[in-house]
Parts: structure tokens; sequence; C-alpha cells
């Protein structure tokens, strides 16, 4: 067991509906602590950039078009394999699968308003991090 670091998104969903402290305290009652945070609306370039990995997906417009339908909040995550406990934090990609109690079982509207993004790996953590932090302003 270590101390890992992750990355994660509260969606233009959820924002939409003021549940960023709601969401919040499920994160940190599962174990997380929040080591940066700050509220953005993303550029189309922008969201386009972050989700390049989905380019060839056939979700991947409407994908974009979402996350640029409101405010996102874009965070950092601390904790005992961090990227793990997000996942199971968070719930399945599509809440119809999501465990109960889960982020996505208790706010996810559909699989695309799916109220919250989590890193699916260590190094996809890092990379994506870097992508919205600078190291000043992650305070473990
Ligand atoms: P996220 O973890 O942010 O990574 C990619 C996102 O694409 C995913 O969550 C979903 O919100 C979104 N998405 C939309 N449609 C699909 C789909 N059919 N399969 C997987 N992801 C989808």
């Amino acid at each position: 067991m270590t101390t890992q670091r992750t990355f994660s998104i509260i969606k233009p969903d959820a924002t939409r509906r003021n549940l960023t402290g709601a969401i919040n305290a499920m994160l940190e009652k599962g174990g997380l602590r929040i080591v940066a945070q700050k509220r953005l609306q993303l550029s189309r370039a922008q969201a386009e950039a972050f989700y390049g990995v989905h380019k060839e997906r056939p979700f991947f417009n409407d994908l974009c078009q979402f996350m640029i339908s409101g405010p996102i909040v874009a965070q950092v995550l601390e904790g005992e394999n961090a990227v793990a406990r997000n996942r199971e934090i968070m719930g399945a990609t599509n809440p119809a699968n999501a465990a109960e109690g889960t982020i996505r079982k208790v706010h996810a509207e559909s699989i695309e308003a799916n109220s919250v993004h989590g890193s699916d790996s260590p190094e996809n953590a890092a990379i994506e991090i870097a992508f919205f932090f600078s190291g000043i302003e992650i305070v473990g």
C-alpha cells in the first residue's frame, strides 16, 4: 500500500445541480484527501485535448460538447492506492452498472453525464494532473 495521487473532475451535470460539496464529502469519506481543486470553464480545444485518447470513439464529439456545457471542478486526490480507491468510490462508468453507494449510482444521470471522471492508471493520473495543475498548486 502506497500513498498515491489521482486526478478527478466533477463534471458539468454535477456542478449544474450544485453537487460539488456532496461529491467532495463522498471522496473524503472514502479516504481521499483533496490536495488541489479549481473550478473552470473548459474551451472546446481544451476538452478535445484532455480527451484526446478517445478521439476515434463515436461518442467523442458529444463528450466534448457535454464537457464544455458548464463549469467543471478539477481536483487532485491523495490517499492509499488513490487511483483504484477513487474508481471504487466513483462506481462504473455507466451509472446503470454502478454499485450502490457510489457517486455515479447516487448522482449520475447517464453514461455521458456521469458526474465524475477519474484517472484509470497512475501513469494517466500524472499526465492528467500536469494538464491542469502546476506543482505549486498541489498542497498535500
Ligand atoms: P470518463 O471517465 O470521463 O472518460 C471518458 C468518458 O466518455 C466517460 O467517462 C463517459 O462519461 C463518456 N462516454 C460517453 N459515452 C460513452 C460510452 N458509450 N462508453 C464509454 N464512455 C462514454
